[in-house]
């Protein structure tokens, strides 16, 4: 049967200063009354029977988290997993997989980001399902989406010979690959992007995790008798993309049929919002005088913008963001700063 593991333990720097250290971008809500975590659970539920679907989220997150899900249904508060520090995705995952093998020793899992924006639920269901078929026959399974530009912050998958209907071989794996390789990849027309999504059975994924990363196998085969407080910060910082996906090669891509858009910046809130006729995205208390394709918004207080172009506003209680659009990726910079001097 199917499990499924939501991460909802990023930071989102790159939508500083809305998402931050206490309020990442997977629990503000964003495109509506949801937030992305909210979403995703939801999303999980079409496939997934409830007491199946773990959220694993950072121990300063958990009571966020779990207010949450309650709001959603009140059984899901007991589906939450803290980990006691973060050491990125590949632990995370490891820890959801104690609970579901414990239950499970033969399942088949789905691990999902929860910070992206999905849309076409009925496409993620059938994805998911044609996904599910190929781990039960021992494939490593990903989702693809069509690579549109050199985005260097993504992975990409080279397509080999269909296998399924909609689903591909995989003949390479590349994770956030420098710019110029990112391009050629693109040109190629060969690559899809990787959505982030995972799919695989329990035995092949933790043979890989013996394969790949020793240090985390050990820690795997002895966990019953290791307290995990202690023992998990001293695991190592991999995600499951670096550890496992790149060096894997019994692997299958689904390419997705549902619409993804990681919102990894606020360019892509920019384009996802609705604009006025000045092609403005406004949000909060705001005055446009004069104002063409802005995204403006406030979080606190009266924002006044007059004659602005192509720009980034966004404003909160203590903190201001001003950027051109075409240099968004830029903001993690700022956090990279502002986190250097506190
Ligand atoms: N619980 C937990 N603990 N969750 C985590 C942790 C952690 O330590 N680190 C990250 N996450 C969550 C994030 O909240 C997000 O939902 C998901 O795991 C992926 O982590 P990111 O840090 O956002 O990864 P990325 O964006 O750099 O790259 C991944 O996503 C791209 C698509 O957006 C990779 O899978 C790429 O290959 C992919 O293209
Ligand atoms: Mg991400």
């Amino acid at each position: 049967s199917g499990h499924a593991i939501i991460l909802a333990g990023g930071s989102g720097t790159r939508l500083w200063p809305v998402s931050r250290t206490l309020l990442p971008k997977q629990l503000m809500p964003l495109g509506g009354d949801k937030s992305l975590l909210q979403q995703t659970v939801l999303r999980a539920l079409r496939v997934f029977a409830p007491k199946n679907v773990w959220v694993v989220t950072n121990e300063e997150h958990v009571f966020e988290v779990r207010a949450q899900l309650r709001a959603l249904d009140q059984a899901l508060t007991a589906q939450v997993l803290a980990e006691p520090v973060g050491r990125n995705t590949l632990p995370a995952v490891l820890l959801g997989l104690d609970r579901i093998v414990a239950a499970d020793p033969a399942a088949c899992v789905a691990v999902l980001p929860s910070d992206h924006m999905i849309s076409a639920d009925e496409g993620f269901d059938t994805d998911i399902r044609a996904g599910l078929a190929m781990a039960a026959k021992g494939y490593f399974v990903t989702f693809g989406v069509e690579a549109a530009k050199p985005e260097t912050g993504y992975g990409y998958i080279r397509r080999g010979e269909p296998l399924a209907p909609g689903v591909f071989e995989v003949l390479r794996f590349a994770e956030k690959p420098d710019l110029e390789t990112a391009r050629a990849f693109v040109a190629s027309g060969e690559y899809f992007w990787n959505s982030g999504m995972f799919l695989f059975c329990v035995a092949e994924f933790i043979e890989a995790v013996q394969r790949f990363q020793p240090a985390l196998a050990v820690w795997w085969k002895n966990r019953a008798k290791t307290p995990l407080a202690s023992a998990y910060a001293s695991l190592p910082d991999i995600s499951v993309d670096y550890g496992i996906a790149e060096r894997l090669t019994r692997q299958a891509v689904v390419k997705a049929s549902f619409g993804w858009d990681d919102l990894g910046n606020w360019e892509a809130i920019y384009r996802l919002d609705d604009k006025d006729e000045c092609g403005n995205a406004v949000e909060g208390d705001v005055l446009a005088l004069d104002c063409e394709n802005n995204l403006l918004l406030s979080r606190g207080g009266k924002l006044a913008a007059v004659g602005l172009s192509d720009m980034i506003v966004v404003q909160t209680r203590d903190a201001t963001l001003i950027c051109p659009k075409d240099q968004v990726q830029r903001v993690k910079d700022v956090v990279g700063i502002l986190k250097g001097q506190g």
